[in-house]
This record gives structure tokens, C-alpha cells and sequence, in this order.
């Protein structure tokens, strides 16, 4: 029997539903909608593409949206410097700098100088610190936050689960391996230079599979029942000529093995614009 599929796409529209009617009550409360400023360098189209989907989204919620368009040639100083001005305008709640800048660009550099308060990417040092000591005021990377809803929603209690996080980011492996040993998982990472890393994913309950790697995880490394949330969007030659969407794992194979997986698309992809939303309220919340 296949597994279940994990309808993403419902569970971010539900999650929207929800932060709409927040909104509104904050609005009502204060006197002004939560912000989230988007700041885009270049012209990689899929990153144009997240952009313009964020603003839209940010705006269907009832939030302010602001977006920052800079040319690929902009100089690091002068991002730096937008930087520092959404850091101090105070109708501004959440800054996201979509990745990747432009190679003359220090992006480490670029990310310490947004206020941690306002980092709703939660990939500041001080949320990803806040993050690993359990500290509550911690903004969580969106991507691990929608792929722990998802999660819980499909397994509820994950205490004493075996987790296996295949890729180690610091967006995506990291912060949910955070994540999976805060919730009392048994967390292994598994890497590029991991030994016998199908004996190593066959062990878990839980897959996570976050590499980059087009329909990596076969269906001989899942153990039945398991539940497997894959967060690669991969974009791969299709059959008529076009191109097609896959996760990093072959979605056939693991689907016919797991209890439960993600689709790709319209899995863990919708979620995270969804806590990028969320995310931003929690910081307006915060600075209030
Ligand atoms: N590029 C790919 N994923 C992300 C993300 O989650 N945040 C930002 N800022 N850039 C990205």
C-alpha cells in the first residue's frame, strides 16, 4: 500500500487563513500591519521569482510588503547600507536578502548586519545561537519551521523517533536537526561523506531530505512505514522536451515504502513562504 501524501499546499493555505485574521486583530490593536521588506540583488530568475511570490503573498495576508530591486552591480556598501535603514525604520518588522547575492558580495557580512529582531530568515548568529540553546526568542530558519509543522501534523509526539537530516545547510540541515532534538528525536546527520548512507537512512523513522540531489534517496533506503519530508526542488529535463520539478527523493519508489511523504511539488515548498508570514508576525509581536 503507497503512503499517505502530505498535502503542503492545504496546510500553508490553512496557515495563511489563520495569520489573516492575526493580522487583522494586530492592525485593530495598534494601528499598523506587521512589514516585511524583501531585498533582491541581481537578476537570477528563480530567485525572482520567490521575490515576487513573497510580496504577494505578504500582501493577500494584510501585511505591508516593500521591495527592494538593486542591480547585479550594486557594491556591497551600498546593501550594507539599505541594510542599516530598514534595521532603524520602524514600519518595518521582517528584512529578508534573498540568496544568492552577486559573488563580490560578503553575504556572511551582509546577513550579521540585519537586527536579529527582525531577521525572519533566522540566520542571524544570535537566532541561529538562540535557536541551539532553546531560547524562545529565537526566529527559526522557514523552511525546518514548515517541514516541523508538516511533521507533527502527520506523526504527532516525535519523542525518541529516529531522525536521519540528509544534507547539512546551514538554511535547511542545521536548523533542523535543531529542531528534530528539540522535539527529543534521536537526530543523525547524514552528508556527502557519509559512510553507507543507505544502512544509515534505513535506520529512521523520520527522513529528512534537504541535498540538491534530483530523486537521490531510493526506495531501498526507506524503512517501511517511515515518514519522509523532502525539501529539494530540483528543476530536471522531462520527457517532452520541457522541464519538471522533483524532490531529492525518488518520489515512486519511497511514496510505495513510506507511511508518509511530501510531494514536490506541493509539499514542504508552500510552507515556506507560509512561516516567512509567520515568521514576521512573531517578530512585530516581539518589537511590540
Ligand atoms: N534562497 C533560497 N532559499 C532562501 C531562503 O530561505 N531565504 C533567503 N533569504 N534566500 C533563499
Amino acid at each position: 500500500m503507497a503512503g499517505a501524501i502530505i498535502d503542503g499546499k492545504a496546510r500553508a493555505a490553512k496557515l495563511r487563513e489563520t495569520l489573516t485574521g492575526e493580522i487583522a486583530d494586530l492592525k485593530a490593536k495598534t494601528g499598523r500591519a506587521p512589514g516585511l521588506a524583501v531585498v533582491l540583488v541581481g537578476e537570477d530568475p528563480a530567485s525572482k521569482v520567490y521575490v515576487r511570490n513573497k510580496a504577494e503573498q505578504t500582501r493577500e495576508v494584510g501585511m505591508l510588503s516593500l521591495e527592494f530591486k538593486l542591480p547585479e552591480e550594486t557594491h556591497e556598501a551600498e546593501v550594507l547600507a539599505l541594510v542599516q535603514r530598514l534595521n532603524a525604520d520602524p514600519t518595518v518588522d521582517g528584512i529578508l536578502v534573498q540568496l544568492p547575492l552577486p559573488k563580490h558580495i560578503d553575504s556572511a557580512k551582509v546577513l550579521l548586519t540585519i537586527d536579529p529582531e527582525k531577521d525572519v530568515d533566522g540566520f542571524h548568529a544570535v537566532n541561529v545561537g538562540r535557536l541551539w540553546t532553546g531560547d524562545k526568542r529565537a526566529l527559526v530558519p522557514c523552511t525546518p519551521t514548515g517541514s516541523m509543522i508538516l511533521l507533527k501534523d502527520t506523526v504527532g509526539s516525535l519523542t525518541g523517533a529516529n531522525a536521519v537530516v540528509i544534507g547539512r545547510s546551514n538554511i535547511v540541515g542545521k536548523p533542523m536537526a535543531a529542531l528534530l532534538l528539540a522535539e527529543s528525536c534521536t537526530v543523525t546527520m547524514a552528508h556527502s561523506k557519509t559512510r553507507e548512507i543507505e544502512a544509515v537512512v534505513r535506520q529512521a523513522d523520520i527522513v529528512i531530505a534537504a541535498v540538491g540531489v534530483p530523486n537521490m534517496v531510493r526506495g531501498s533506503w526507506i524503512k517501511p512505514g517511515a515518514t519522509i519530508i523532502d525539501v529539494g526542488i530540483n528543476r530536471i529535463p522531462s520527457d517532452n522536451g520541457k522541464t519538471k520539478l522533483v524532490g531529492d527523493c525518488q518520489y515512486e519508489e519511497c511514496a510505495a515504502v513510506a507511511g508518509a511523504i511530501t510531494p514536490v511539488p506541493g509539499g514542504v515548498g508552500p510552507m515556506t513562504i507560509a512561516c516567512l508570514l509567520l515568521n514576521t508576525v512573531t517578530a512585530f509581536k516581539n518589537r511590540n
